[in-house]
């Protein structure tokens, strides 16, 4: 998609890593670090998400992109996440308590489409991180292709991810995977995926859309027959994050991977 053009900011004075001040058509917008590493808030006329771009002056599907300006000239871009077009965006909103894509983390990133997602997940991973994504439909991959060549941090893998072995030596051991493939089966493509790339202990994030797993089925049961897959396959769902007031029916479930068994608690003595 092509560079929308950068809203000129008139003053500023953040440090670069932790958000800053600017204004924008004369309205003074303050960028804070939101409580999720890697994630910001500007509070202007609105609040909204947003993340600091790995590439200034690079719109990649339309959002807006507000700059900070330092003292010493230097400029740090953010880019306003929207809720409605990215679901992750809408967890935070949600307030998930843990997101585990931190700054430095090596993230495998299943359905990745034309990258809108991606590419905040590549904000906050930074420079030190990675984001393998994979998506199977050419049309959006090559959006997507587009995108990481100038995000030397995402690695674009036009691939099915039912079958993970054709891409294992692109692939290092992950931190995390985040799987939003809108399939029934989608706990299976996450467990395979995770048998090969996640790291014991590691995390996982799977979005689920109940109405496309058994349109039949109240969303709430639906969820919990994904939770009980999830479990027989060695996850351990920690948190279900309701979408609803974005999405009807959509949820996202974060947990960790073989995840160590918490020790026996010894029976206690009565004291007498
Ligand atoms: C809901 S969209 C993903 C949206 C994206 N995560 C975002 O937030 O920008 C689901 C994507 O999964 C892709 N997909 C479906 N089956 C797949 C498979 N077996 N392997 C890889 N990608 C698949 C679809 O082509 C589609 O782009």
């Amino acid at each position: 998609m092509a560079a929308k053009e950068e809203e000129p900011y008139e003053e500023g004075g953040g440090d670069g890593m932790d958000g800053g001040v600017g204004v924008k058509d004369g309205k003074k917008v303050v960028v804070v670090p939101h409580r999720h590493d890697g994630v910001f808030i500007a509070k202007g006329e609105e609040y909204a998400l947003c993340t600091k771009s790995m590439v200034v002056g690079e719109s990649v599907y339309g959002e807006n992109l507000l700059t900070v300006q330092n003292e010493d000239g230097t400029k740090v871009e953010y880019r306003v996440w929207d809720p409605f077009l990215s679901k992750l965006a809408g967890a935070i909103i949600e307030d998930v308590d843990d997101l585990w894509i931190v700054p430095g983390a090596h993230v495998l990133y299943l359905g990745a489409a034309s990258g809108t997602t991606v590419s905040h997940v590549s904000d906050i991973v930074g420079p030190m991180g990675v984001v393998y994504a994979v998506e199977l439909s050419y049309w959006s991959g090559s959006n997507l292709v587009n995108m990481a060549e100038k995000r030397t941090n995402v690695i674009p893998i036009i691939e099915d991810a039912w079958h993970p072995s054709k891409y294992r030596m692109l692939v290092g051991m992950v931190d995390v995977i985040f799987s939003d493939i809108d399939h029934p089966d989608q706990v299976r493509i996450l467990a395979m995926n995770a048998s090969y790339f996640l790291k014991n202990e590691g995390h996982f994030v799977i979005s689920i859309k109940a109405n496309h797993i058994d349109s039949t089925a109240p969303a709430e049961q639906v969820y919990y027959r994904e939770i009980k897959k999830l479990y027989a396959e060695q996850f351990k769902p920690a948190e279900k994050v309701d979408l609803e007031a974005l999405e009807i029916d959509h949820a996202f479930i974060f947990g960790g991977y073989r995840m160590p068994k918490k020790p026996m608690r010894k029976k206690r003595r009565p004291v007498t």
